[in-house]
């Protein structure tokens, strides 16, 4: 049977630093929800990328003496650039795209025309404070105290010929599209945002092409004026497809786009400018667009400027990428800001990963090891008085865990999970399998006991999997899965839904420790030491 296209995509990431955790934050998750439709049997594209253009990075390449497509490869391709950090941190892109890729140039060139063509886009002024010696234009909120920001000198009002893009057309139809798609945006406080900031206000036209920097796509038809990043960036979702161009040619299987996943400061763009421009061009707009938080850091906004950046190389190179990826996503609402700190993510491994879920599978395949050599019994007894909970917990597990991540809430289909671990773990000190080992009239009491233990442990790891992939292999492994010849039928989720479907003669394989625990202290001392370097 043909399976279901389902198309997800982050934003694209301005190569002008090297990514922080908070970038990170949103292409762990973006994968995860991926991961997890793949897993669901649907043909997911996942797409991620680069904005590789902008008056921003063509000043910081010309600092630093480069041209501004080598600065640019440098942060993207470079060692422990933006390719080697998705690579450590196992996200799974079908498909990524840079803004320089000369396919998507050729397509903004021809969406731009037609947008000119068709009357949306027309020639004006753009006035704003222009700062002589900096060569920028700045609007009044930009200011430093009435001075240019960046150098502090005296402005002056000035204007610059440039084309605009008649956005104000489409604020009814925006409006329009909220009422009748009530979660084209999610969480639904940021369509009221939207609403209330911007469109009742009333909107106004964008400024779409520059003249006072090249860096970025060239209008053809007016040689001198540079297309506005925003709307080479956003149409990105539909280059990548092959829309106007030969390069990619599965527009027609996976638009319209299932989600966009984006930060909130970026949600008025999704929300507003992209299906206003794709209402112009004649394209079906995208399904839903969810604006997460930001990862704040003592409360702030992690940036460069501001000095508070962690660097996610760090902590994979620490921790493993499995855990810093459970951590962002058992953590943090992915709707709301969260605060980050060190000491957290150390915490969190050690109580939720090395004691929770890391100890319910090394004591069990242990006693799996100890009492019965590895391999448990066919004869087994269960006890209706002492199961049935368990058992009804780890069957019920998939519903809820599904409705979580449909809705975007990982945070809450991983609390559901670790409910279950942590009843496994008490079905332990209440079953003590240790003291009927003590009484070989017990060993089919012992074998239930410990079969049902391996049976929560294969569903909780099998719903794990989009968020650990590197782990969860290990502990299929461990707990005698991998190994059976019908292995991916026990390892895919359709088997989720029954508890009981391992043979009951399962061979367990003891094996390393998964999940090691972090010397809190240490740990905090070792990464001061490594974000001063
Ligand atoms: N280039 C634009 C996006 C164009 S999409 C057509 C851009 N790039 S960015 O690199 O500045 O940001 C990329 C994403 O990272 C955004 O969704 C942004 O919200 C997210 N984050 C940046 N800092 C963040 C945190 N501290 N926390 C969570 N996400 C944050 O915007």
């Amino acid at each position: 049977m043909d399976k279901k296209p389902y198309y997800i995509t982050t934003p694209i990431y301005y190569p002008s630093n090297k990514l922080h955790i908070g970038n990170a934050y949103c292409t762990v998750i973006t994968d995860i929800l991926a991961r997890y439709k793949r897993m669901r049997g649907y043909d997911v594209m996942f797409l991620t990328g680069t904005d590789d253009h902008g008056v921003n990075i063509e000043e910081r390449a010309k600092a630093a003496g480069i041209s501004p497509k080598e600065f640019v490869d440098n942060i993207i391709c470079g060692e422990n650039g933006i390719i080697d950090l998705w690579k450590m941190m196992n996200i799974s892109y079908d498909r990524i795209i840079r803004t320089t890729d000369e396919y998507h140039v050729e397509s903004i060139k021809r969406i731009f025309k037609a947008m000119h063509d068709n009357g949306d886009i027309y020639k004006g002024t753009y006035k704003g404070m222009y700062c002589t010696p900096c060569e920028s234009f700045w609007t009044e909120s930009q200011l430093a105290e009435g001075n240019c920001p960046d150098c502090g000198r005296e402005v002056k009002e000035a204007q610059e010929e440039a084309y605009f893009f008649r956005q104000s057309k489409y604020a009814e139809k925006i409006l329009e599209l909220y009422k009748d798609q009530p979660d084209f945006l999610q969480p639904q406080s940021r369509m009221n945002e939207m609403i209330n900031n911007f469109l009742k206000p009333g909107l106004e036209d964008v400024c779409v092409s520059r003249t006072t920097f090249s860096w970025g796509v060239p209008v053809d038809f007016d040689p001198g004026h540079v297309v506005y990043v925003w709307v080479d960036a956003l149409n990105n979702y539909i280059t990548a497809l092959g829309y106007e161009n030969n390069e990619h040619n599965d527009f027609d299987r996976y638009w319209p786009c299932d989600v966009h996943i984006v930060g909130k400061e970026i949600v008025r763009f999704h929300s507003i400018l992209w299906p206003a421009m794709l209402m112009s061009i004649g394209v079906p707009l995208p399904k839903k667009v969810f604006g997460h938080g930001w990862l704040l850091f003592d409360g702030e906004k992690m940036s460069k400027s501001r000095g508070n950046v962690i660097d996610p190389i760090v902590l994979v190179e620490r921790y493993g990428a499995d855990a810093v990826r459970f951590f962002l996503a058992r953590e943090y609402t992915f709707g709301t800001d969260g605060n980050f700190n060190n000491e957290l993510l150390i915490t969190k491994i050690n109580s939720d990963l090395s004691n929770d879920i890391g100890n319910l599978v090394s004591r069990t395949v242990s006693m799996v090891d100890k009492y019965f050599a590895g391999t448990l019994q066919e004869e087994q007894e269960s006890s209706s008085d002492m199961d049935t909970e368990l058992i009804s917990a780890a069957s019920n597990l998939h519903e809820l865990y599904e409705t979580h991540m449909e809705n975007f809430a990982v945070q809450n289909a991983l609390a559901e999970i670790f409910k279950v671990t942590s009843r496994a773990n008490k079905y332990i000190d209440e079953t003590t399998p240790w003291i009927l080992a003590k009484d070989e009239s017990n060993k089919t009491r012992l074998a239930a006991v410990l079969y049902n233990l391996l049976e929560v442990i294969r569903i909780c790891t099998v719903l794990l999997t989009p968020v650990m992939p590197e782990a969860c292999e290990k502990i299929l492994v461990q707990i005698g899965i991998a190994q059976l010849e019908d292995a991916a039928g026990l390892s895919f989720y359709d088997s989720v839904q029954s508890f009981g479907l391992m043979p009951k003669t399962i061979t367990v394989s003891k094996g390393e420790i998964i999940f090691p625990r972090f010397d809190v202290a240490e740990e905090l001392k070792a990464l001061g030491e490594v974000n001063q370097e």
